[in-house]
């Protein structure tokens, strides 16, 4: 940690020499709030900045930005493509969660500091722990926090933990979030209780799951108030002893469908809460929130995600929350579409393939929400096709990367073998390879996750 804190405070020192700097971010929760960080603590340290969100970083992007001949602080990317950035763009830095390709100094990356970038520290943690460095910006912790649950780095354990949980402990400290233990499902702010259990599908609580009736009946046969004086009641509208009840009795369906108690302790694990925002609202729960933003950048409209982190609660607001519904439908259709299409095993790894059928920009959601019905024992790969090639998303299981499996790892040579190119996390991973190469590419990867769980 000491060593973490000494580097942010180097890259500070860096940046402080430099008055015009382009901030690259990733399209996702993280790197959203990493961008909207390093924004604001740029602007307050009264610097010029400019920023660009990039879907990937690929040799061509990178071309691109150094034509723009500024100092460049890549934010939740670049350590995965360093070799790349190191030969065009001379002055620059990293806050990065990625697995890096080379150690470099002018990086803050966790894996450089002996922690996990997929589940201690994510992009946007990283980058706030610089922002720290470079003035009094702790009330960016909200964004950090919003951005590491937008990676799901809390969903192995159920909270957060590691380095992040040491970035939580401070917003706590400060005053600007609460950390609660809670049912963790999505909706509880904003949803009617009926209707957020029934879009729960992960895990699928059967009778429950998609089923409107069976939901609200649910609900009653516990004693629990639907409504009340014509309106829905949401979860945080429900008493402490009517939250009890339903927890407890999920719990209970849960174990008797024999669901491990690893899963069971994730779903009442940690809700995080934004308490300087307004109850009932998206921007009040971290999960949320973060859901928000991905319906932003992902779709093209970075500038309204980026605009809801920096304050805006008229226009921008409002536009987010009309991309949340498109985002929901989006995600819904995805997965029926897996319904319809199946998804195929091979010995090591599992598959489906979209074609344009999902977006290349979500398709690394749907892969991950696929586990709710998916074999649990091998990872999901899953196929898009955009306009350069084909995106490969694959997410796997923390058992499965307990057991060897690193998705990072194994997609960058397969990615590789067949002339893409691809990273991540061991947990979780990507890659663009050309058109027509996915049953060459399959093969090779199922055979390096075949080698990595035997070693
Ligand atoms: O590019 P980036 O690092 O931000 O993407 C991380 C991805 O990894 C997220 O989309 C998240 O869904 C996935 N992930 C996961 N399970 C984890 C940690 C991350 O599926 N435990
Ligand atoms: O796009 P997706 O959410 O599936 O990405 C999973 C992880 O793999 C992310 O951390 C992303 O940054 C990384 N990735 C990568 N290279 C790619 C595609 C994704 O490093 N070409
Ligand atoms: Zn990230």
């Amino acid at each position: 940690m000491k060593d973490l804190v000494k580097r942010a405070f180097e890259l500070a020192g860096i940046l402080s020499k430099e008055d015009e700097i382009l901030v690259v971010t990733h399209i996702d929760a993280d790197g959203i709030t990493s961008g909207a960080i390093a924004w604001r603590a740029l602007e307050r340290a009264g610097k010029d900045v400019r920023i660009r969100f990039v879907k990937s970083l690929d040799k061509y992007e990178v071309e691109r930005i150094a034509d723009e001949n500024r100092f460049v602080w890549f934010t939740d990317l670049g350590s995965g493509q360093i070799n790349d950035i190191c030969k065009n763009i001379s002055d620059f830095i990293v806050t990065d969660h990625h697995v890096p390709e080379i150690i470099t100094d002018n990086q803050l990356n966790p894996h450089i500091f002996g922690y996990d970038g997929s589940y201690e520290l994510s992009g946007s943690t990283t980058t706030y722990i610089l922002a720290k460095s470079i003035g009094l910006n702790h009330d960016l912790v909200t964004l950090a926090i919003v951005g590491a649950v937008g990676d799901l780095q809390d969903s192995n354990y159920g909270m957060l933990v590691g380095l992040n949980r040491n970035v939580l402990g401070e917003g706590v400290a400060n005053g600007y979030l609460e950390a609660k233990k809670d049912l963790r499902f999505f909706g509880k702010q904003t949803r009617p209780v009926f209707k957020m259990l029934e879009y729960t599908f992960d895990p699928y609580l059967p009778g429950i799951s998609g089923n409107e009736r069976g939901s609200m009946e649910f609900l009653e046969s516990l004693g629990v108030r639907v409504r009340e004086n014509d309106s829905w009641l949401r979860w945080i509208d429900l008493s402490d002893e009517e939250k009890r009840k339903v927890t407890s009795e999920i719990v209970r369906i849960l174990i008797s469908r024999n669901y491990p108690y690893s899963l069971i302790m994730r779903i009442v694990g940690e809700s995080y809460i934004l308490l300087d925002e307004e109850v009932g609202t998206e921007l009040r729960d971290a999960m949320e929130f973060s859901t928000l933003l991905n319906a932003t950048a992902r779709y093209g409209e970075e500038d309204v995600g980026l605009a809801v982190c920096l304050g805006d609660r008229g226009e921008g607001y409002r536009r987010a929350k009309s991309l949340l519904q498109n985002h929901r439908r989006n995600l819904s259709n995805g997965l029926k579409l897996i319904d319809e299409i199946g998804i195929v095993e091979l010995e090591n790894i599992q598959y489906f393939h979209a074609g344009r059928k999902i977006l290349d920009t979500i398709i690394g959601i749907v892969a991950g929400m696929s586990y709710s019905f998916a074999n649990r024992n091998k990872p999901v790969i899953a196929f898009a096709e955009n306009d350069d090639g084909v995106k490969v998303s694959a997410r796997a299981t923390k058992t499965l990367v307990e057991r060897g499996v690193h998705l990072a790892q194994a997609i960058k040579i397969a990615a590789e073998k067949v002339g893409g190119t691809g990273g991540g996390h061991s947990i979780a991973a990507g890659a663009t390879i050309p058109r027509g190469t996915e049953d060459e590419f399959l093969r090779i990867l199922d055979r390096v996750v075949g080698e990595q769980l035997l070693n």
